[in-house]
């Protein structure tokens, strides 16, 4: 059977399956039985002439083909709810969805960011997914959602990024540190201190990590922590300084728990971006939120 023989309904099952990696959570999703969903995957497999699927133990995973048509079938659906979105348009209606994945330090902006874009647009309905760098690079490879948050986008040429906002990572540390109110501390002294660092596959971390490489420095990591907020707790403990985003650490900043500590060459200088695979079908709701974002950026720039 040639793939132009297959249905938008088994590209839909084989979309959730790809999503779920479990044929009974798929027929759950889809109010299927098990055995109409893998009716659906194996007829689709026969049109594609290789299988989509193999099960390993209880694990079902994708073969390279259905990796390929997995991926396939995520443009199809977009590139329908966009036309959904564009038609209602036509008719003045302003209606969808809207999934925005963000990494964990933007979590402190974005979505108050997102609810002020909600006012203005009741009908389109925001999904929101928070993960480190590494979790939302994942789900920009999958093409899982409409935008990406991130303060740094990969260097690759197939992902489009805008800048929106500054991004400025300072060392912080209780008003007790050592190093607290003394000014132009050297990166070297800096890196004899107790460091709380972030997790592997954070951005922040990466950060960090790549100004003390600079420097052909490596800080003296005393804990690692998988969150800004238990880094907070730690630093309060007086575990040691960290380098965190001044989005993740403004209220302790503010109300004196935290200080800035006054290190050559930083803060480091950074931007949030806002990034989806360059040839993505971008839609109207996206559209829209992409251009509010940027009248956002105008607006604290002027
Ligand atoms: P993170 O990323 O939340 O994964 O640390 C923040 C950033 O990239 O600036």
């Amino acid at each position: 059977m040639p793939l132009r023989h297959a249905t938008l309904r088994q590209f839909k099952v084989f979309e959730t399956l790809s999503q779920h990696e479990s044929v009974v959570r798929t027929a759950e999703a889809l109010h299927l039985t098990p055995p109409a969903v893998s009716i659906q995957v194996r007829q689709l497999a026969d049109a594609v002439g290789h299988p989509l699927v193999e099960q390993i133990g209880k694990q079902l995973y994708l073969t390279a083909h259905g990796r390929l048509v997995a991926l396939a079938c995520r443009d199809i659906f977009d590139r329908l709810e966009s036309l959904d979105q564009e038609l209602a348009g036509l008719q003045g209606l302003e209606r969808g969805t809207l999934s925005v994945a963000i990494i964990t330090t933007a979590s402190y902006f974005l979505p108050r960011l997102l609810g002020d874009f909600c006012g203005e647009h009741p009908d389109i309905a925001v999904a929101l997914h928070v993960g480190n760098r590494e979790t939302i690079l994942g789900r920009m490879e999958r093409n899982e959602d409409d935008l990406y948050i991130l303060g740094q986008p990969p260097d690759d040429a197939r992902i489009s990024a805008a800048p929106f906002a500054p991004n400025l990572l300072y060392a912080v540390a209780t008003p007790e540190h050592p190093l607290a109110g003394q000014t132009g501390v050297t990166p070297d002294r800096l890196a004899r201190e107790p460091f709380l660092a972030r997790e592997r596959g954070s951005g922040t971390r990466l950060a960090a990590e790549d100004y003390f490489a600079r420097l052909g420095l490596k800080p003296r990591i005393r804990m690692e922590l998988g969150s800004n907020e238990a880094i907070k707790q730690s630093i309060a403990g007086h575990l040691g300084y960290s380098i965190l985003s001044e989005s993740a650490v403004g209220g302790e900043l503010d109300r004196g728990e935290l200080v800035r500590l006054d290190v050559v060459g930083l803060p480091l200088v950074r931007q949030w971006y806002a990034a989806h695979p360059r040839t993505k079908v971008l839609s109207p709701a996206t559209r829209a939120f992409l251009r509010f974002l940027g009248e956002g950026a105008e607006a604290s720039s002027a």
